[in-house]
This record gives structure tokens, sequence and C-alpha cells, in this order.
């Protein structure tokens, strides 16, 4: 399997255009060893060909052309996703497809009822996309059962409802249901290796920290270092368990649950702009990588 890492960052990216907090600003002026960021996505293919796209960034456009298999140019109008997955409703993950309207039949768009539910109400994305070519549906159960997607030869996928937050314009805000959150679980079945990939996640549960364990790789939430990171840069004065993400640094947060799993590579993705492991030369990246922790960074390829 074929890994490609459309987007690191978190919702806004890195830099974000309007932040001024200690990275933004020293990344900008070019004075920080560190990487900038697009917002959060990945596609991933067995056959090189054929691929499905997790989550649609508003910065599609961008990382669409900065990565060829995307564009096979077989016909007049082509691409190379074949189905989109999304793991929630949030506007980083789902708001690419709006620019993704021109393709020339309805999307095969993977998602749970629960996110469906915020996209046709809250945030109705499907009911604007329905005035072009439309999204064909397809519900991803709660259940953890296994799916397979017609053309993605080769992988199957499951999906895992994890608790996380709803987004702010969700009917289900702050009584989340299962599937407002989901993480994916994807096997190759001609390598036999499988990912686990969960860009937001408020808590590992039992059953999530098992798919840890058996995964060859995991792909996991890195948006903050700390909880109240971005109090703290007087950016906003919600905390980060508040927006449905666990900090890396506390005690039970991702790092020290993470790093002692034997057989995944561990790699952070959905990296938020105020995080300090964005800086290449600090105490908490050193820390990290310490820990047996990659951070994700956009164009990176896994191969599984
Ligand atoms: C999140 O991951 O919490 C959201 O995407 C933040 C945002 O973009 O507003
Ligand atoms: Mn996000
Ligand atoms: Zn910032």
């Amino acid at each position: 399997m074929k890994v490609h890492i459309l987007g690191s960052g978190a919702g806004g990216g890195f830099p974000q255009w309007n932040c001024n907090c200690r990275n933004c600003r020293r990344i900008r002026s070019g004075d920080m060893r560190g990487k900038a960021r697009s917002q959060s996505s990945i596609t991933l293919s067995s056959n090189g060909e054929d691929w499905v796209l997790f989550n649609a960034s508003p910065d599609i456009r961008a990382q669409l052309a900065s990565f060829p298999p995307m564009q096979p140019g077989r016909e007049i109008r082509d691409t190379g996703i074949s189905a989109i997955i999304l793991s929630d409703a949030q506007i980083d993950h789902t708001t690419g497809l709006i620019m993704l309207r021109e393709h020339i039949k309805p999307w095969d768009v993977y998602c749970s009822a629960a996110v469906l539910q915020d996209l046709t109400s809250g945030y109705p994305l499907f009911n604007v996309l329905e005035h072009f070519r439309g999204v064909n549906w397809h519900e991803i159960t709660t259940d953890q059962a296994s799916f397979t997607i017609p053309k993605l030869d080769g992988l199957i996928f499951t999906g895992v409802p994890i608790k996380s937050e709803a987004p702010p314009y969700s009917p289900h805000r702050h009584n989340t249901v299962p599937g407002d959150n989901m993480g994916f679980k994807i096997e190759d079945t001609n390598t036999g290796k499988n990912l686990f990939y969960a860009p937001g996640l408020g808590e590992i549960e039992p059953h999530v920290y098992e798919y840890f364990e058996n995964a060859d790789c995991i792909l996991v939430d890195g948006t903050v270092w700390t909880n109240d990171e971005m109090s703290n840069e007087g950016i906003s004065n919600k905390l980060a368990s508040e927006m449905g993400h666990l900090d890396q640094s506390s005690e039970h947060g991702i790092m020290n649950t993470i790093s002692p799993l034997s057989k995944p590579r561990k790699i952070l993705i959905h990296i938020n702009n105020t995080n300090p492991i964005l800086d290449e030369e600090s105490p908490q990246h050193a820390e990290l990588i310490n820990a047996g922790i990659e951070l994700a960074f956009d164009g990176m390829d896994i191969e599984l």
C-alpha cells in the first residue's frame, strides 16, 4: 500500500493566514527550522493507479497538483481518485468537496450517517453539490464492519468510532453520537500490512488502543502539545480537549500512550500551527523524536 500525505496541518494550516503566534511569525520570517503545512488530508492506493482520498481539505487544489498520480491524464477529464472517505464533518476535512465539483459524475463518498446529517444540515455541502454532479453516499456503519470499495482492489477498510467532538455547526455539537468521528483501519491484502488513521482523536479508548497495537503504521492526531496551548498563545480560551483533541505531552497524552507500542511506525498528523513540535530545533520536537514518534509532512510517502 502506498500512502501519500497531502496535508499534515490542522485547520488553518501552517502558517495560518491571520496568525502571528510564535510559530506562524517565525516560519513566515524564515527564523525557524520547520516546514509549512497545508490542511489535513491523505490519499492511498494498493496498485498505485486507483486512489482513495481521505478527507477533502480547502487546500485540495494545490495538494492534487503536487502529486502526479492524482492526474493520470487518460481522458479529457480525469482523476486518480476513485472514492472519498470522510472521517468527520469538519470544515478542514470536507470543504475541498466544493473544489471537486467539476467531476464528471457523482462522487462516491463514504462517511457515517452522523457526518451525512451534518453535511446536509448545519454545513449543507452535499445539498450544494446536488446542483452539480451530486454525491453518491455510502454509509460507513459504526459497528466496525469491514467494507471494500469498487476499483480499490486489495484494500479492506474498517471504520472505527472514536471519541472527539462534533463541529460547531453540528446538530450533535454538545451531545456527540457514534459516527461523529471515525478512525480507519486500512489493510492491504497483497502485503498483509495495515494502517490506522485517526486525524481527530479526543480519547484513546481500549478498542482504539487495540487497533494501534496491531497496526504496522499509525497516523494519529498531532494537533497540540499541551491542552491549553491556544489560550497560552492568547488565541482562544478553548482547551484542545473541548475541540476533541488529546494533547501529546500530558501523563496520559498521545506521546506516553503510543511511544511504548513496538509494532507500528508512529506518525503524528493534523498538527496545529501553535504546536511547538513544528520547530525542529525545539526541546519538544527532540522529546517526540526520542520517544520514537515522527511528524507527518506534506508530500511524505509511506509504503506498507
Ligand atoms: C478541528 O480539528 O478541531 C477543527 O478542524 C478546527 C477548525 O478547523 O476550526
Ligand atoms: Mn481539524
Ligand atoms: Zn499560528
